[in-house]
């Protein structure tokens, strides 16, 4: 299963639910691979952080080199992986449209605030004309609200609003919650660093959903 995290927007979240899932989709049992596409090579970053601790293998992926070689590369870099997650650069070109083609699932995170809705509604659209290639088949659509804060109104009608854009809204928000950047810091991920927390609580309950789709 290929997972592809995408969205134009910077800091939205990609490469924290990238990892963070990848690290929970791992402790059920599954071989899980990070893809890491982004030439600002945050997530592999991240993984060294961790050093030898760090619980998921990460390996820089460059899309810009077109569809057959990424492929072959894909193919190689997760040989052994039940489940590939593709922590995608900032952008809706060409290797964005590539890793929604060779996805099962695209995941869009998005933040409640109105210009970065709009640029979530690119992502979902970009992801579904990749469905219609794919003849419907693939990739499923999700949205998923991140960093959000429940006290701000617009948080609370982020649900709403999403759920008139073209892809599902995850059960789940991952709210903005200063343990998801501190694990960063740790060289760690959510599962290890604070288990008992509800950002822990949250990103599993995303996993549980993808895992649905498997
Ligand atoms: N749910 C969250 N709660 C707190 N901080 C977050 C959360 N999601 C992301 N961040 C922080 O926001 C910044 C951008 O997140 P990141 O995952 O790198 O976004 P992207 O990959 O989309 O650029 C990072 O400093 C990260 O630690
Ligand atoms: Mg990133």
């Amino acid at each position: 299963m290929i997972i592809s995290v995408m969205n134009q927007k910077g800091g939205c979240g990609k490469t924290t639910i990238a990892v963070n899932l990848a690290a929970l989709l791992k402790n059920s049992g599954l071989n899980v691979v990070i893809l890491d596409a982004d030439p600002q090579l945050s997530a592999s970053r991240w993984a060294r952080q961790g050093g030898d601790t760090f619980p998921l293998s990460v390996h820089p992926l460059d899309m810009t080199k077109g569809a057959r070689k990424v492929k072959t590369d894909i193919r190689e870099l997760a040989q052994a992986a039940d489940i590939v997650v593709i922590d995608c650069p900032p952008e809706l070109r060409e290797p964005a449209m590539l890793a929604s083609l060779l996805a099962d699932m695209v995941l869009v995170p998005v933040t409640p605030s109105p210009l970065d809705i709009w640029a979530a509604e690119a992502a979902t659209e970009l992801a579904q004309d990749a469905r219609e290639l794919n003849g419907n088949d693939k990739p499923v659509v999700i949205l998923v609200p991140s960093k959000t804060n429940s006290q701000t109104v617009i948080a609370k009608d982020l649900g709403k609003t999403l759920s008139t854009l073209e892809g599902q809204v995850a059960p789940v928000n991952i709210v903005q919650r200063v343990v998801l950047a501190e694990c960063v810091i740790a060289g760690s991920t959510i599962d290890r660093y604070a288990p008992h927390s509800p950002a822990f609580k949250e990103m599993q309950a995303l996993s549980q959903f993808v895992l649905q789709f498997k």
